[in-house]
């Protein structure tokens, strides 16, 4: 299991996107629906940013030189990212279509907090997927200065 090492920052954002989420929760409970859609869509944003460094500049990596081992097949990075992006797509327009004057609103906030429990899972497992498989696999198949690089701007 990863827990410290070169690409502690990457799992680091992992935490930040959990947080992320609890302040869009936290606001849609306060009733305060403009934050509650910026913090989503910034989710999103991160997300989408994150995503694409792994799949531009890691994976190729990985899948160039091997090594994985079976939890960590460099296609099951790239299809949880789709879902993951396909789920916060989703969720960004679920809250930008809360309306406040919906006799329903309290109720639909209900539910979609509820619809993104299942996403906090998926969020959760795929940290697991990196931390057991992506991040010790690359750890061992890189060099210190590679793995600097990975981690700097393009
Ligand atoms: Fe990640
Ligand atoms: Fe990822």
């Amino acid at each position: 299991m990863y827990m410290s090492g070169p690409f502690q920052a990457l799992l680091d954002a992992h935490e930040g996107f959990d947080e992320s989420l609890l302040q869009h929760q936290e606001a849609m409970v306060r009733g305060d629906l403009k934050s509650a859609r910026d913090l989503i869509a910034e989710l999103q944003a991160e997300l989408h940013a994150h995503i694409r460094h792994e799949e531009e500049r890691l994976l190729p990596l990985l899948e160039e030189r091997g090594g994985w081992g079976r939890i960590g097949e460099p296609r099951y990075y790239r299809e949880e990212h789709a879902k993951i992006q396909a789920t916060v797509a989703a969720l960004v327009e679920a809250t930008n279509g809360l309306d406040t004057s919906d006799p329903s609103l309290h109720r639909d906030i209900a539910l979609l907090i509820g619809r993104e429990q299942s996403f906090r899972s998926l969020l959760e497992h795929h940290d697991e997927r990196e931390r057991k498989g992506l991040f010790p696999d690359l750890a061992r198949v890189t060099t210190p200065e590679e793995q600097a690089g990975l981690l700097g701007k393009p």
